[in-house]
């Protein structure tokens, strides 16, 4: 399965922030935020990996994230000149993807719970349909809501109700297979006029080919969609990291658990960040003396 990162948009909700920096780099607590949806990618198994952003903010992102060698990984990039919305990442992405299956995760969805990757790894082994998720949150009318019916069933999908008929929002993570690109084709701009990511799952709904799984009470999915959002995923990242001295969304510990690189490159990953906290976080993660 092959993996895309959707990081574009005018982030014009965070403004003055995002006027002159891309939204997807501000940092939660110590590093980028586009480092959690990647991560999340990578734990789902996923390494050929298709960034798409605003022509002035895909500089940045090569800047960092290189060609993704240097984590194991096979990174290319593309350009979005409008925000055409969510489903248009399947029509940005046509040759990245290739007829293959792929899973899309919007740049500023920051995830953790325990258990996650078993999930992600189920859910990139779909045969065929969807996989999406559902996660109870106080404020529904703000996202892409799913109605559960009977037994788990899903009745409905709707984005951004003004009276929701449920509080199951659905997180930007979504998994499809080799159909997305077709059926993102067949799709007509909403009224706000974008192509939405919740007609696409309606279709894969209508075909009895969706699966919405549910995220329980245990498990954070945080906004960074706010000024408030920011801080408390900074707090929260910090306060787990601090405590259990294990980080969140730690690429180059997930390159090397995954297999992807070994332990010298880890350790020179963590040379070239010496003086932090981070650089030495990767020294103990490859089981250097000092800790
Ligand atoms: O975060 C989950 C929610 O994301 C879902 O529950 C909703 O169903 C889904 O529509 C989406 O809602 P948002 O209002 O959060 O979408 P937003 O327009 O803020 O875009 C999400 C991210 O995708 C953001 O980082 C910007 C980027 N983006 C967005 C659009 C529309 C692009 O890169 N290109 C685009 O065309």
């Amino acid at each position: 399965m092959k993996g895309i990162i959707l990081a574009g948009g005018s982030g014009s909700r965070l403004y003055p922030i995002t006027l002159a920096l891309s939204k997807h780099l501000i940092p939660i607590y110590d590093k980028p935020m586009i480092y959690y949806p990647l991560s999340v990618l990578m734990l789902a198994g996923i390494r050929e990996i298709f960034i798409i952003s605003t022509p002035e903010h895909i500089p940045l992102y090569k800047k960092i994230l290189k060609d993704g060698q240097w984590l194991g990984l096979e990174i290319s990039y593309a350009v979005q000149e409008q925000p055409r919305g969510l489903a248009d990442a399947f029509l940005v992405g046509e040759e990245f993807i290739g007829g293959e299956k792929v899973a899309l995760i919007l740049g500023d969805n920051v995830f953790y719970g325990q258990g996650f990757s078993p999930v992600l790894k189920e859910a990139a082994n779909l045969s065929e349909g969807a996989v999406i998720f559902g996660y109870y949150v106080q404020n529904p009318q703000e996202f892409g809501i799913v109605e559960f019916g009977e037994g788990g069933s899903v009745l409905s999908l709707e984005e951004k109700p003004e009276k929701p008929r449920s509080h199951y929002a659905i997180p930007g993570l979504y998994f499809y297979d080799e159909q997305v690109v077709e059926m993102a084709r067949n799709l007509n701009p909403s009224t706000r006029g974008e192509l939405e990511i919740t007609d696409l799952n309606r279709e894969y709904l209508k075909m009895g080919k969706l699966k919405v799984k549910e995220l329980g009470r245990g498990f954070a999915w945080l906004d960074t969609g706010t000024y408030d959002g920011l801080l408390e995923a900074s707090n929260f990242v910090g306060t787990i990291q601090k405590r259990q001295g294990l980080y969140i969304a730690c690429i180059e510990e997930i390159a090397y658990h995954q297999g992807y690189i070994d332990r010298k490159q880890l350790l020179r990953l963590g040379e070239g960040l010496n003086n932090t906290d981070y650089g030495r976080y990767l020294r103990k993660v490859a089981g250097c003396e000092d800790f």
